[in-house]
């Protein structure tokens, strides 16, 4: 590379760029991670300090500034919607990315939002800027779906809610606080967990270790691992856990294991930090789905909470969720507040509005709140029933005798098969049946019509491929 700079300071003239010299006697500083930069750096492009404060700039002639960036591996699982529209077969499958679809495989617009929606037409609702921390009908709907309207924690101002970037956004801006207030504070992560969750922590530079959590000998929870990873974690860790509807394993403790996993994190003084993805969504019940959070701050727990409307409301685009933090007093959850929006800022400066309304229209109206209910309670319905087809064909399918009801045990989108990365290729490759390569298959991706043919397709992977 050093071959190739050229530096500007001496260039003829006839040199394609423009070269630009100053004379300043001292110069902007330049921060990175918080570190001033000194004018070291790779790539192609560096600014030197000389003697006396002149500065030279060494640029590549005919070579892109950008030539030192590597190309990025696809995303694991948005990558296979990639892969599944370019395949031409006709009997492909995508159960890849967990999102709802009808029984005849079409995106579903749910009914309520498109009321809520026209709500906000009829009254001319504007798009003006949000505060930073969003809509506050929303946050205020919000802290109450996920902890019980009644619920003293909420009466006594001590959580602070922080409208997000849905799931992704709210975790994210949790993990900024992490790294601000919690330095070198570990996250304890699920063995397996959502692909993305690596991702936020990497980024937000929050260290993270894995506690185990599948079975594979199973295809269940390995509660005692779980336990005994958790108590092996540095006393004041934060404990990232699923509320419900596991992703991508689908198994969730039991209310008695969720009150030996509380024990456990009060006895080490780690905090919880729930990732809600799929309130309702796992059993039909918005209350049921948030009873594993529920259950933590009736202790009187410190916690964290990410909650998401891609799925139980399909508001998947619309990037609309939230982060809530449970403090001990109203006067901490009012700083720690405070400091999200300080995150918040400088990231996207505030967030969008047109999510925010359609909860706030949807939750906030006794109507529309029990109609979504209803609808709720027909997606989970129909997930529930493709999950029954499913085991009943692989049953009837399989003459080895193997127990497929670990399918019929896991609950909400998503079904861990328990496939090897061979296996789950062979499902793609032969099959046309596209999924992550972990072997998690989306329910909400498949209809009765085609259980038959995924059971097929799962047979002949697992008995012909190693
Ligand atoms: C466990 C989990 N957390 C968070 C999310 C966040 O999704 P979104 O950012 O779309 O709300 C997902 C989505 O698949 C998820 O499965």
């Amino acid at each position: 590379m050093a071959s190739m700079m050229l530096n500007l300071a001496s260039a003829s003239p006839s040199a394609s760029l423009a070269m630009r010299e100053t004379r300043k006697t001292s110069l902007p500083k330049t921060f990175i991670g918080g570190t001033e930069v000194t004018g070291k750096g790779k790539g192609n492009l560096f600014i030197k300090t000389q003697p006396f404060g002149r500065v030279s700039m060494a640029v590549a002639v005919n070579v892109s500034r950008f030539e030192g960036v590597t190309m990025a591996p696809p995303d694991p699982i948005l990558g296979v919607s990639e892969a599944f529209k370019a395949d031409t077969d006709a009997a492909k499958l995508n159960l890849g990315v967990g999102a709802y679809r009808t029984e005849e495989l079409q995106p579903y617009v749910l009914n309520v939002v498109k009321k809520a929606e026209n709500l906000m037409l009829e009254r001319g609702e504007t798009k003006e800027y949000l505060p930073i921390e969003g809509l506050a009908a929303f946050n205020k709907v919000t802290a109450e779906l996920l902890f019980g309207a009644g619920n003293p924690i909420i009466q006594q101002g001590r959580v602070a809610t922080v409208q997000g970037l849905s799931g992704t956004g709210s975790l994210r801006l949790a993990a900024a606080l992490i790294e601000r207030y919690f330095p070198g504070a570990k996250v304890l992560i699920s063995s397996p967990t959502w692909g993305n969750h690596k991702n936020i922590f990497n980024d937000s530079r929050v260290p993270w270790s894995e506690y185990r959590y599948y079975d594979p000998k199973t295809v269940g929870l390995d509660f005692d691992g779980m336990l005994s990873d958790i108590k092996a974690a540095p006393d004041g860790s934060f404990v990232l856990l699923h509320g419900c509807a596991h992703n991508p394993t689908g198994i969730d403790p039991t209310p008695e294991q969720w009150e030996k996993i509380a024990d456990v994190i009060q006895e080490k003084n780690h905090i919880p930090f729930f990732d809600v993805a799929y309130q309702g969504f796992a059993s039909g019940s918005l209350d049921e789905d948030a009873s594993s959070v529920r259950l933590f701050a009736a202790r009187g727990m410190e916690l964290l909470v990410a909650q998401s409307y891609s799925k139980n409301l399909g508001l998947y685009a619309e990037r609309i969720g939230a982060i809530n933090v449970v403090c001990s007093s109203s006067d901490v959850a009012a700083r720690v507040k405070s400091q999200l929006k300080k995150i918040a800022r400088p990231m996207y400066s505030n967030p969008p509005i047109h999510g925010a309304r359609i909860v706030a229209n949807v939750v906030g109206d006794p109507t529309l709140f029990n109609e979504w209910k209803q609808e709720m309670e027909l997606m989970a319905g129909r997930i529930k029933n493709v999950r029954q087809k499913l085991f009943d064909s692989l049953s009837a399918k399989d003459k080895s005798g193997k127990d497929w009801s670990f399918i019929l045990k896991q609950i909400g989108m998503f079904s861990f098969t328990g496939l090897n990365k061979a296996q789950s290729d062979n499902m793609t490759d032969k099959w046309h049946v596209y999924m992550t390569k972990d072997g998690r298959i989306s329910l909400a991706g498949l209809s009765l019509a085609k259980c038959e043919y995924l059971a097929d397709a799962i047979i002949d992977s697992f008995y012909n491929v190693n």
